[in-house]
């Protein structure tokens, strides 16, 4: 099962990331964030957070060729060993930060679609700009090159355009564990089985796949 987690800075996605592989254990959970430190797209993204940002066009394929990276070299590999994948930021980054309506939103996703794998379940969290920034400001001390208040609030537009059913929304403006629990409820309403320890297809792996070696826990039923 492939989960991402979305939304605009300080929402407070790392946070959960961290949560939900805790409260997932029983499934192996392998957690990871984009953009990644590993690929030198993803250095270079991330020096350009404090350095100052790159072209709109440079930062899409930029984005994009570390995102692709990230697909088959971590997120592949896990999901064919039958582990569940939970990935702090993935493509609605890009549209939300890259593009600057919903409409070219879509047409940036439709361009992806080809090329990705789609996650089973997106959770974008929802919550004011002002809320994010003040977190962001406590936690780090300062805002970066993507933080300021034009850009996290069209972040936040298009990310709340996003419709389709493999999206959820939470709100994340309240306390750590109110998010936690909506997310929990969203995830177990979506894949009863999960409660139980069972995981079913994620993109093309389906369960009948998992080896012996898998360090899933599979419970009758589901
Ligand atoms: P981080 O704060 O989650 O490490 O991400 C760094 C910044 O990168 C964040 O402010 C949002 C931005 N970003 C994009 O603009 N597009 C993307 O596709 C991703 C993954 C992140």
């Amino acid at each position: 099962m492939f989960i991402a987690v979305d939304g605009i800075d300080g929402a407070g996605k790392t946070t959960l990331v961290k949560q939900l592989a805790h409260h997932l254990a029983h499934l192996n959970p392998l957690t990871t964030k984009e953009p990644t430190s590993t690929t030198s797209w993803g250095q270079r993204l991330r020096q350009s957070a404090f350095e100052g940002r790159l072209s709109r066009e440079k930062e899409i394929e930029f984005f994009h060729l570390d995102r692709l990276h990230h697909l088959e070299n971590k997120i592949k590999p896990a999901l064919v060993s039958c582990r569940v994948v939970i990935c702090d930021r993935y493509v609605d980054s890009t549209l939300a930060f890259q593009t600057g309506t919903p409409a070219q939103a879509d047409q940036l996703f439709a361009y992806f679609a080809k090329d990705i794998l789609v996650p089973d379940v997106t959770f974008i969290l929802k919550c004011h700009v002002s809320v994010g920034m003040e977190r962001i400001i406590r936690e780090r001390g300062k805002l970066s090159k993507f933080e300021d208040l034009p850009t996290l609030e069209k972040a936040r537009s298009i990310y709340e355009s996003r419709s389709g059913d493999n999206y959820e929304y939470v709100d994340a403006s309240g306390s750590v564990e109110d998010t936690l629990q909506q997310t929990l409820d969203a995830l177990i309403r979506r894949f009863p089985y999960l409660e139980n320890g069972l995981i079913r297809s994620g993109g093309d792996v389906k369960f009948s796949d998992c080896g012996d070696d898998s360090n899933l826990k599979i419970a009758a039923g589901g």
